[in-house]
């Protein structure tokens, strides 16, 4: 029977991500894999999730005054007047808004855009809709945009770029020039760009978030799509929001509808609460991640690991294997799972472009299988312990051979 699959669906496998998770469950190792804080939420909004569900908000809901909220903060964050009552929809978490965008946009043998190292899930989406999806590789160290790379990956099937800054796997935020390189080609090309900016509210360094709609003639071919998960360290209530001019918000409104009906409503109550939440929770939020990443830096750097680039935005460390170390990423990660009981990811499942005809050389796209991404929303305690048993591999002289 299971030839009644789709074809897409047959390609899928678990994510590898999920898989390392459960583990470091089995191992009771320390995980910096998944992309979840491991400390609580905000009791502000915890508050109001629990008296939203006392209050029985608990059934189908399209929760009135969350479109106004997320108006606000592209107003005050992005300058971008946005209509509350057409240009947002609400959906469960940016990973249904990007699904149902994709579906609102993409025909078969439309070719989308995405940047590699890229987050996993947007490829599934793409393929699901009939889409092909077209890979522009970022340059290492700095995961630097290469605007002829990018002018060769056009063709006239490209319907779409997909962009998501801050990054993850590497912790790179797009700079102005590289966006406005972006925002050219797709006017050049008259094509839409999907954003995914979870990440919006998490940027070190003095590095503030822009998004690609906020350039000239942008707004009106972008579709924006963010969520609480991670601004708010709840990745579980799944609450997200797709911004996109009325006619395309319309499409997906309608899709979303058909999928999922509404987001959990008492979650959708709390992210009134949520969105409103002073200036100072964004700044601590920033000023935490920031110490976090300066412990995880630092610690890699006692290692061992080389680190030119340190991550601007996202709470992830992509870090490259030490030169001398001579395993690969794949093997890097389970003897770090073997002998210190920390799960990391390896890179090589973030990278797409394979070798190409003209430059098949292994070395050419061989830091590919040499990146290891450790995720550091994680508390305190925690990444103490996770650095206490790296450096002791290391001590011991068990590791990064
Ligand atoms: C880049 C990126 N986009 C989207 C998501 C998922 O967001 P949500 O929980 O809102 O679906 C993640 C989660 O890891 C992510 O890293």
């Amino acid at each position: 029977m299971e030839e009644k699959l789709s074809s897409v669906a047959k390609t899928l496998t678990p994510s590898p991500i999920q898989q390392l998770s459960f583990l470091a469950q089995r191992c009771d190792a320390i995980n910096l894999a998944e992309g979840f804080p491991d400390f609580p939420a905000p009791l502000h909004i915890k508050n109001a999730a629990v008296s939203a569900i006392n209050s029985d908000f608990n059934q189908y809901r399209h929760v009135e005054g969350i479109c106004d909220h997320v108006a606000r903060k592209m107003k005050e964050m992005q300058k971008l007047d946005v209509d509350p009552l057409t240009d947002i929809v609400i959906c469960c978490g940016q990973s249904e808004a990007f699904a149902a965008t994709i579906f609102a946009i993409v025909e078969q043998g439309d070719e989308v855009i995405l940047f590699d190292p890229s987050y996993e899930t947007y490829e599934t989406c793409i393929r699901l809709a009939g889409g092909v999806p077209v890979y522009v590789d970022l340059d290492p160290p700095n995961w630097t945009l290469n605007l002829d790379k990018l002018k060769k990956s056009f063709t006239t099937k490209t319907k779409a770029v997909v962009l998501n800054s801050p990054h993850n796997p590497t912790g790179k935020v797009f700079s102005k020039d590289e966006l406005e390189i972006i925002a050219g080609a797709c006017q050049t090309w008259n094509i839409l760009a999907v954003t995914d900016e979870v990440y919006e509210h998490i940027t070190f360094d003095k590095e503030s978030h822009i998004s690609l709609a906020s350039l000239p003639e942008m707004q009106k071919r972008t579709i924006v799509t963010s969520s609480l998960s991670k601004t708010f360290s709840v990745t579980g209530w799944r609450i997200g929001w797709a911004i996109a001019p009325a006619w395309i918000a319309s499409a997906i409104r309608n899709i979303h509808i058909k999928i999922t009906d509404s987001a959990p409503a008492p979650f959708q109550e709390a992210a009134l609460t949520a969105l409103r939440s002073p200036h100072a929770y964004f700044d601590s939020l920033r000023r935490d991640y920031e110490l976090k990443r300066d412990f995880v830096v630092d610690m890699l750097e006692k290692v061992g690991f080389k680190m030119q680039f340190k991550p601007k935005g996202s709470f992830f460390v992509f870090a490259p294997l030490p030169g001398s170390c001579t395993l690969s990423d794949v093997e890097f990660v389970e003897e770090l799972i073997k002998q210190a009981g920390v799960v990391a990811v390896a890179g090589c499942g973030f990278f797409h472009t394979s070798l190409s005809a003209e430059d098949s050389s292994q070395a050419a796209l061989g830091y590919q299988r040499k990146y290891i991404r450790f995720a550091f929303c994680k508390s305190e305690d925690t990444l103490a312990a996770a650095s206490k048993k790296i450096s002791g591999l290391v001590d011991d002289g068990r590791g990064m051979k």
